[in-house]
């Protein structure tokens, strides 16, 4: 039997909508939470419509620290194809978040370990992390954490998968050079205490059925969710068009 839970939305708005509800009751509920967000096209509208309701419910965001599921090395923060560019556009700058509540990885480090151990350590301070919204890659990663990983990893450098090195020019105005991510690792997934993935249409459908219904294994990273006792796999009819009925 599962642990995790699966929620089917009728659409990519439905489907936003409730992930961005799950955040407000969140801080309604612990004004000082630890919230990680993905960016990525998936969570967009997520993000948009968070901050459009965290303004009209006039909500107090000035405890809560935030912190970025990922980076690619070497993209500058500038660059609108970065994490960081996203978030400073959908949520920072929206809801005026001040610096010192905001935690992302820098992708630039010269010693990017050293980035990794004060991400953990973060984290650790912080008791942990309350929500964590994901998206699912092509290959089933979560993050940067890419096929083969171990579940075991916390932040770590990945040398990222051809598919995501591909995938990943959706993102950018012009081709880039990609090969390496900074990520959190899927321990803190495993250890943060709710966990939203997050996918719509029918491209998703595949990952999204092998997620649910394929083997837990390191080579589909995305499984581990199955193991995770408050984990939902939240998707749109579209992504969830190839699980059997049993799961619908
Ligand atoms: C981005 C991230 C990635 C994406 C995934 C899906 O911060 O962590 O793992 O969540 O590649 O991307 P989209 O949502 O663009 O399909």
């Amino acid at each position: 039997m599962l642990s995790m839970q699966l929620k089917i939305y009728k659409d990519y708005q439905s489907l936003s909508e409730a992930a961005a509800n799950e955040i407000v009751s969140l801080i309604k509920h612990k004004p000082a939470a630890v919230l990680c967000l993905a960016s990525g096209d998936t969570p967009r509208l997520t993000c948009k419509l968070f901050a459009t309701k965290a303004k009209q419910e006039n909500l107090d965001l000035s405890q809560i620290t935030f912190i970025g599921l990922d980076e690619w090395v070497n993209i500058p923060p500038d660059n609108e194809g970065s994490c960081h560019y996203f978030f400073q556009h959908e949520i920072f700058e929206p809801l005026q978040f001040s610096p010192g509540q905001v935690h992302l990885f820098d992708a630039l480090s010269t010693d990017l370990n050293n980035e990794c151990r004060k991400m953990d350590g973060l984290i650790f301070d912080k008791g942990g992390i309350d929500l964590m919204i994901v998206g699912i890659g092509m290959n089933g990663h979560i993050g940067f954490n890419e096929p083969g990983v171990s579940f075991d990893n916390y932040s770590h450098v990945a040398e990222l998968d051809n598919t995501t090195t591909s995938v990943g020019q959706k993102y950018f105005k012009a081709a880039m050079t990609l090969q390496q991510g900074i990520t959190l690792g899927l321990k803190h997934l495993q250890e943060a205490k709710k966990v939203l993935l997050i996918a719509n249409a029918a491209k998703k459908a595949e990952v999204i059925q092998k997620t649910v219904e394929g083997d837990v294994t390191p080579s589909f990273p995305a499984s581990i969710m199955q193991q995770h006792n408050n984990g939902y796999v939240m998707a749109d009819e579209e992504a969830a068009g190839l699980l059997t009925a049993k799961n619908k």
